[in-house]
């Protein structure tokens, strides 16, 4: 008789160790940030649909969504360009984020049921100002992700993603919007900035959310 090994013929799947770097530092500290972290193929397939939407493609941000959605050009002036998880152009990114979600609530037991992104566009001096992505209890977003596509960013050219400690006194963390870095946190823990950049800065904003559906009323809309 011989013993077989349980994975003899299974080995994990290529995003296993990526997503246990993530899963970790969410499990310690609720906060991940992996320079150069998003695979290859996906970063390139997200930089090919920007170029191929163009700028015309992106509207101005709200504060928000849905019916009582704003636009204060004092708390955010970028733009925005939504991505469909039925647009076959981004298939690579929604099937990554799609196994990320799985392995995250396996791991950590999240119940994360859908995920939203779009691409963001910050013109030089635009700005986001400070934040959270979720109130306790008024949202559904649990996670947020942010990756940056921009090739040869210099940390003179600014744009940092300023995330604040939600301990007092904790110092607060800068992120350059270099290509492929991925920021994964807690949406209702962590408050965070864009700073205004001295080039055009893009990246892709997401949330995966927790189903809130009551009384007949479908939240996520699908
Ligand atoms: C957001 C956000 C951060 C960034 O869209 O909510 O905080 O670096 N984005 O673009
Ligand atoms: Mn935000």
């Amino acid at each position: 008789m011989s013993l077989t090994p349980l994975t003899h013929g299974r080995l994990p799947p290529a995003d296993d160790a990526l997503f246990e770097r993530i899963a970790g530092a969410l499990e310690t500290r609720g906060l991940a940030v992996l320079p150069a972290a998003l695979p290859e193929a996906i970063t390139q397939a997200l930089l090919d649909d920007l170029a191929a939407r163009g700028e015309d493609a992106f509207e101005d941000a709200g504060i928000g969504r849905g019916r009582d959605t704003t636009t204060n050009p004092f708390v955010r002036r970028n733009r925005i360009a939504w991505i469909d998880e039925h647009d076959d152009a981004t298939r690579a990114w929604t099937e990554w984020t799609t196994r990320l979600r799985g392995y995250l609530n396996r791991r950590l037991f999240l119940g994360l049921f859908s995920f939203e992104s779009h691409y963001s566009l910050y013109e030089p001096g635009d700005f986001y100002k400070r934040h959270v992505d979720a109130f306790r209890g008024q949202s559904n977003r649990v996670l947020s992700l942010v990756t940056y596509l921009n090739a040869g960013w210099r940390p003179d050219q600014g744009g940092e993603l300023v995330i604040y400690e939600p301990e007092p006194g904790t110092p607060s963390l800068r992120v350059s919007p270099t290509l492929g870095t991925l920021v994964v946190f807690l949406s209702e823990v962590f408050a965070h900035e864009v700073l205004p950049a001295a080039r055009t800065r893009y990246g892709v904003a997401g949330w995966f959310r927790v189903n809130a559906s009551i009384n007949g009323n479908i939240d996520p809309p699908r």
